[in-house]
């Protein structure tokens, strides 16, 4: 039975695979996964799984003694390419010189394993069907949320349900600094320092802050779960910069937290889409989620919902997702035949959510503030849910609140427009849907 199995893993894999049941290996990019990742296959003693080959440029400085010495390391990267390997792992990241390099091992009939994200959630259709014609995997579990297993989850283990709705925390870097603002009050900056001396972000962490890098998670996510083809900036984003120390407070009073959050939901071929900071109950999945921890929920028709937590990131964790896709090509597993064809559904794409809102004022004050912004919310329909206002602030910076009963988006934004040209807003208002 075993020996039956081994017999079509090999022809399943990749055609002009000649070597019995050795699976070769070709790493590309020995960075701080693709290291991870050639400990782990160095280590795992699995007989059918053979690395063969580790290519970065300037590779010299690069060689490591734990490598079994028949390993050929090379910064060639067309050699590679032209060997007899049956799997390519690509963990050089970016999109060029990536794409390239995935196109040409797909059209070489090899099998592909990435964490590329940027990659994935660009191209990630085109590539699926390229694998799928030349009869090769393409597998790319570590491109979100690292270490947890959300993509293998949603392209296999739920793909019996229909998906409708994905959520998640997608990027540790937004979690670790608002949970820190959460728990030690301390200004943004601070945080945002501090994720930089622990290397959770860097120098320039626009990407993460401003929403880019979780944008383009959630459209890989809305690929493989929704089967719908998005590009990532079209899906709204939303910066955290401007959340303060002091909206914690409000948002505690209310019973709730602040989160980065990604949501993604397909209702009647339209895709509501959105990433950024978001109150959530304190006591729920999102409101728990500390440090630089990422969590996924899924809602399915069939299935109800379903929560992946773990590390988003990190070279350990985001190697053993590799080392599985590694596996699971090379066990044949999908036999080279995963279903690209559902992947076409390309959806309008919406951010009009309806939701309760919280919108958050810093003001020089003086009489009437309420009574002017009551007015505008009123020109618009809109219904006030709550006034907050805490004591003790200075008068030339107070800072206070509105919530409002649930609104679209589209609703709300003419009222916000009217509401920027006010002369006692020292800053522009923070608006943040409230997920209940
Ligand atoms: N790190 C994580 O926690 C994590 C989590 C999830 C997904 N990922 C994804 O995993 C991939 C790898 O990330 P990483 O953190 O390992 O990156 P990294 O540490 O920067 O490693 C990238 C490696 O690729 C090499 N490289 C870059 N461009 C190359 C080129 N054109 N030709 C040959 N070699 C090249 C680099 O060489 P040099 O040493 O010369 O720069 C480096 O060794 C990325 O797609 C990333 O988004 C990472």
């Amino acid at each position: 039975m075993a020996k039956q199995t081994s017999e079509r893993a090999t022809t399943a894999i990749n055609p002009a695979r000649q070597g019995g049941d050795i699976c070769r290996i070709a790493l590309i990019g020995f960075g701080t996964v693709g290291r991870a990742v050639a400990k782990i296959l160095c280590e795992s003693g699995a007989p059918s799984l053979r690395l063969t080959h580790i290519c970065n440029r300037n590779v010299q400085r690069k060689k490591q003694d734990w490598v079994p010495a028949d390993v050929v390391w090379t910064d060639d990267i067309e050699s590679v390419l032209k060997s007899n390997v049956d799997i390519v792992i690509e963990l050089i990241g970016g999109l060029n010189p990536a794409e390239q390099i995935l196109r040409k091992a797909l059209e070489s009939g090899k099998s592909v394993v990435t964490a590329n994200k940027q990659l994935i959630a660009r191209c990630g259709p085109d590539l699926l069907q390229l694998a799928a014609s030349k009869g090769c995997q393409l597998e790319f579990g570590a491109s979100v949320a690292g270490g947890v297993p959300v993509i293998p989850a949603l392209r296999t283990g739920l793909c019996g349900d229909r998906l409708h709705g994905i959520a998640g925390i997608l990027n540790g870097t937004c979690n670790y600094i608002l949970s820190r603002i959460e728990n030690a009050r301390v200004p943004f900056s601070e945080a945002l320092e501090e994720a930089q001396a622990r290397g959770y972000a860097e120098a320039d962490a626009s990407e993460d802050l401003d929403g880019g890098d979780a944008r383009a998670k959630l459209a890989i996510l809305a690929l493989a779960g929704l089967r719908t083809r998005v590009e990532p900036e079209s899906i709204r984003a939303r910066t955290i910069r401007p959340v303060d120390a002091v909206d914690f407070d409000y948002a505690a009073d209310l019973g709730c937290t602040i989160r980065q959050i990604s949501r993604a939901d397909l209702k009647e071929g339209t895709l509501f889409a959105d990433v950024g900071p978001c109150l959530v109950p304190s006591d729920s999945p999102f409101g728990r989620v500390q440090r630089n921890l990422n969590l996924v929920l899924t809602s399915g028709q069939y299935g109800g919902d379903m929560a992946f937590l773990g590390a988003g990131a990190g070279g350990d964790p985001t190697a053993v997702a590799v080392v599985s896709d590694v596996m699971f090509v090379a066990q044949g597993l999908a036999g080279g035949k995963r279903d690209v064809a559902s992947y076409v559904s390309t959806p309008g794409i919406s951010s009009d959510f309806e939701t309760p809102w919280y919108l958050r004022f810093f003001v020089r004050d003086q009489p009437g503030i309420v009574a002017r912004l009551a007015q505008i919310l009123a020109d618009h329909h809109l219904n006030i849910d709550s006034l907050l206002q805490k004591p003790g602030f200075e008068k030339a910076s107070l800072p206070f609140v509105i919530t409002l009963e649930p609104c679209h988006d589209s609703q709300l934004h003419p009222a916000l427009e009217r509401m920027a040209g006010l002369d006692f807003a020292i800053r522009p208002c923070l608006c943040l849907p409230i997920l209940r």
